[in-house]
């Protein structure tokens, strides 16, 4: 859960930031991506060249004939992925820090009129054990049925799934007959970091939606449901349209994933990112008021710092508050984070210590 005094925001002018990594600007290839699709007219919906040119390009990388949903928010790839896979009489069960349980609002709720059941996590992390634990009372009438695990990979703490954590969920939720879901608003930067394909981070483990992120990474909006289990698509092209992320210039979306997955460039940017990461942490690591608090894995860093500090700082850069109770920051790079920025960042840290 993120906080900040929102009177900073505007008080901050040429900022270069550590906030969050949509906090960065649009790569220039998705800019020129954009600018080529814009010519003539196109048919709208995503009946139109570019719109399938992209979903090829899905299905060739997931090396499967997946079912492709482009949307304008990840927030609406989650929804339309839980309206796929649960009524109102079910139950999706994701950890305590997941977006869908602590930063969408409720919209899952909202949408779905499912419940969420948030279960402990490790570093943002589920097991197969605290799944199991809420497989009781199936069948009966006087509780929400499970019917989707929701998993984020990298997690809202920016550590990682391994591929054998994910299918040892995606077979212990299939035996249980319950559908497997990722946030993948950062799938790019677990990528990267894991220095696999992502056919067999995603297929081969089982998975059977993926909320594929685009805007973190470089794209100026846009977000993909990936169905892998194409049962599940039945309805969902009604649902995006009621859930208002059904967009009629479709083809600025498709153009900005097809640059964004041709020639890897989504791993590309976000090994970029990753590394920024490790740089950061790095020169931390030598700041002996800084204590790093969770594994680094992709590119997030929570650290616990004086409270004293945090003012000061974030009138320079802005960043939020992760747990206030702890001053736990969050710090995250993007694909543009340069090497100055991180030396600039670490000499005002030093500054502010003084
Ligand atoms: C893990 C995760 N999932 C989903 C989202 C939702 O994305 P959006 O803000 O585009 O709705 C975010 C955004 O911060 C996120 O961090």
């Amino acid at each position: 859960m993120l906080t900040i005094n929102s009177f900073l925001i505007f008080e901050i002018k040429n900022m270069r930031s550590f906030a969050s990594d949509n906090n960065s600007g649009v790569h220039s290839d998705i800019i020129d991506a954009i600018a080529t699709a814009n010519k003539d007219h196109a048919v709208g919906y995503g009946d139109d060249e570019y719109t399938q040119e992209a979903v090829q390009i899905f299905r060739d990388l997931f090396k499967t004939d997946v079912d492709v949903y482009f949307t304008f928010l990840g927030t609406g790839a989650n929804v339309l992925a839980m309206k796929s896979s649960a009524q109102s009489f079910n139950s999706v069960l994701c950890a305590d820090t997941a977006h869908i349980n602590v930063d969408e609002c409720g919209a899952v709720q909202n949408f779905t009129g499912a419940s969420v059941k948030s279960l402990p996590s490790v570093n943002g992390k589920i097991s197969v054990s605290s799944i199991a634990k809420e497989l009781h009372c199936i069948g009966d009438e006087h509780h929400s049925q499970p019917s989707v695990v929701s998993i984020t990979q990298p997690t809202e703490l920016g550590t990682l799934y391994s591929i054998q954590e994910i299918k040892e969920i995606c077979d212990f939720a299939h035996a249980n007959n319950l559908i497997v879901h990722v946030d993948g608003a950062r799938i790019s930067n677990a990528v990267a970091a894991l220095d696999i394909p992502v056919n067999e981070m995603i297929t081969d483990t089982g998975v059977d939606l993926l909320s594929f992120g685009g805007t973190k990474n470089g794209m100026m909006y846009g977000e993909a449901l990936v169905v892998l289990n194409r049962s599940l698509s039945t309805n969902i092209r009604y649902f995006r349209k009621q859930t208002m992320q059904l967009s009629s210039k479709m083809r600025y979306i498709s153009a900005q994933f097809t640059a964004f997955l041709n020639n890897n460039m989504y791993v590309e940017l976000a090994k970029r990112s990753n590394a920024m990461t490790k740089l950061l942490q790095s020169k931390l690591n030598k700041i002996s008021q800084i204590k790093i608090t969770r594994p680094i894995e992709t590119n997030a860093i929570f650290a616990q710092i004086p409270v004293s500090l945090i003012e000061p700082l974030r009138e320079k850069y802005f960043f939020y508050t992760w747990n206030e109770e702890e001053n736990e920051v969050r710090w995250m790079t993007s694909f543009d984070t340069t090497e100055e920025d991180i030396e600039s960042f670490v000499s005002c840290i030093k500054d502010v210590i003084g």
